[in-house]
């Protein structure tokens, strides 16, 4: 059993400090939200996340996790502090706010009273383990010892408690064999590779990652574009990219692009990072590219379809970045959401956990019960979020409640054959 604490009670915090409670530590995990912490302390989990809520209940009822608002009380009751904080971008050139990070670690330099163990979870730029370090050396008081720790998080939010205890690999960036065993000790439940590097290396690995899975989301995007001209399907490249072990099918998913909290922000904080360092990271910069563009193609399908948006009905199916998920933080659908409001089109939506954030951002959006709602008396269906809900709708009962059978797909979750046998305009993303 090892004492830890977890800072930042996020999708990333929460799912970190529940999953390493189950596994036998001791875990106080700190936010600055008082309102999330009053909810946590009744039960109430602050984000949809399967298998969480159950998580956590268990653990607290085995009193191995609590939450407090105390940054100092927390560092001074446990060995290894975990920083989980927000890492946003800053302004219009993708530099990373590392506010909270540097604010956290100022924090738990002032409350030290004993050996810590300071690991940094966040998504950040390379060398942000050194300025922690630099931080924590200059605030603390006394000859307290301490060592900072890169571990990049990989979790998929929507399978974020799995991919915690069944990781792929476990990458940790030490500077000192003390830290090493600590971190190797901490995760001996769990059975993965472990990558044990120096802490820049550590940084660089969560950047080439995030950045990789996303050329390869661009690039399925231009190979859509392309088949769309030469009336080729782009599923199918993808089938037969993908059974090429060395290509894998993972990520060629062809749509409206990515969004969500980390690709977009994590894309413009490297291509940052990488500018300022003297290299202009030009392949990430059309990638980043192809991904605006997608949204603009999908809005141009759209006008071609209904030919005057302004005063049409649209109904839009998911709101999340991406199914099994309740967030909405850079999500394409809102954005597609917010262009046609901007060309004066009247837009209801459900989605399946995301209304309640929604409800919060979205202004003058009819928020539907569900599918069969937002379709009724709708110009067009556009689906943003591939749910398993949506692929299994009664299309036959769509048809119907549609003033026009009109299906937009930025997901691809419907064979175009059938959906024309059936019926329906039907426009996917790089599909015949
Ligand atoms: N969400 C993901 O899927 C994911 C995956 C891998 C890595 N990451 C990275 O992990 C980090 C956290 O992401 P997230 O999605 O969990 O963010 P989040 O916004 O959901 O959570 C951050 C939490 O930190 C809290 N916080 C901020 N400042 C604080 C302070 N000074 N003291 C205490 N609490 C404070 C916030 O209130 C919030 O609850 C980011 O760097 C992100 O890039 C996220």
């Amino acid at each position: 059993m090892q004492k830890v604490a977890v800072i930042g009670a996020g999708y990333v915090g929460l799912v970190t400090a529940a999953c390493l409670a189950d596994l036998g530590n001791r875990v106080i995990c700190v936010d600055n939200d008082r309102k999330k912490l009053e909810n946590l302390k009744k039960g109430i989990i602050p984000i949809y996340e399967p298998g969480l809520e159950e998580l956590i209940v268990k653990n607290r009822k085995s009193r191995r996790i609590s939450f407090i608002n105390s940054i100092k009380e927390a560092t001074r009751k446990s060995e290894i502090i975990f920083i989980c904080v927000g890492t946003p971008t800053q302004g219009s050139h993708g530099q990373t706010d590392l506010s909270a990070v540097e604010k956290v670690a100022s924090e738990i330099a002032r409350a030290m009273n004993g050996y810590k163990l300071i690991v940094s979870k966040s998504t950040v730029p390379t060398q942000t383990g050194e300025r922690i370090k630099r931080t924590v050396e200059m605030i603390k008081r006394g000859s307290v010892d301490f060592d900072v720790v890169s571990n990049p998080e990989f979790l998929r939010e929507g399978s974020a408690i799995y991919d915690t205890m069944h990781p792929e690999r476990i990458v940790i960036g030490v500077e000192s064999s003390r830290a090493q065993e600590l971190m190797r000790k901490l995760y001996s439940p769990i059975k993965a590779p472990i990558v044990v590097t120096n802490i820049p290396t550590a940084e660089i690995i969560k950047h080439a990652c995030n950045s990789f899975l996303s050329t390869k989301i661009s690039f399925i995007n231009a190979i859509a574009n392309i088949c769309e001209l030469v009336n080729a399907d782009v599923e199918k490249v993808a089938e037969a990219m993908g059974l090429d072990k060395r290509i894998g099918r993972q990520f060629l998913n062809a749509g409206a692009g990515f969004g969500g909290y980390c690709f977009p922000k994590d894309l413009d904080a490297f291509i940052h990072f990488a500018g300022n360092k003297g290299y202009d990271f030009e392949l990430l910069k059309v990638v980043r590219k192809i991904n605006t563009d997608q949204k603009k193609l999908l809005m141009r399908k759209i006008e071609d379809t209904l030919w005057i948006i302004k005063d049409k009905n649209i109904g839009v199916l998911g709101l999340s970045f991406k199914p099994n998920t309740d967030d909405i933080r850079n999500s394409i659908s809102i954005e597609m959401i917010k262009m046609l409001q901007h060309s004066q089109a009247k837009i209801k939506a459900y989605d399946p956990h995301a209304m309640g954030k929604t409800r919060t951002i979205l202004k003058e959006v009819k928020l539907c019960k569900d599918a069969y709602e937002t379709a009724r008396n709708s110009d067009c269906l556009l689906i943003m979020t591939e749910w398993d809900e949506f692929k299994q709708l009664d299309l036959f009962k769509l048809k119907k409640l549609l003033r026009q059978p009109v299906i937009i797909d930025g997901r691809n979750i419907f064979d175009p054959q059938r959906m024309k046998e059936l019926g329906f305009v039907y426009k996917c993303v790089g599909r015949c």
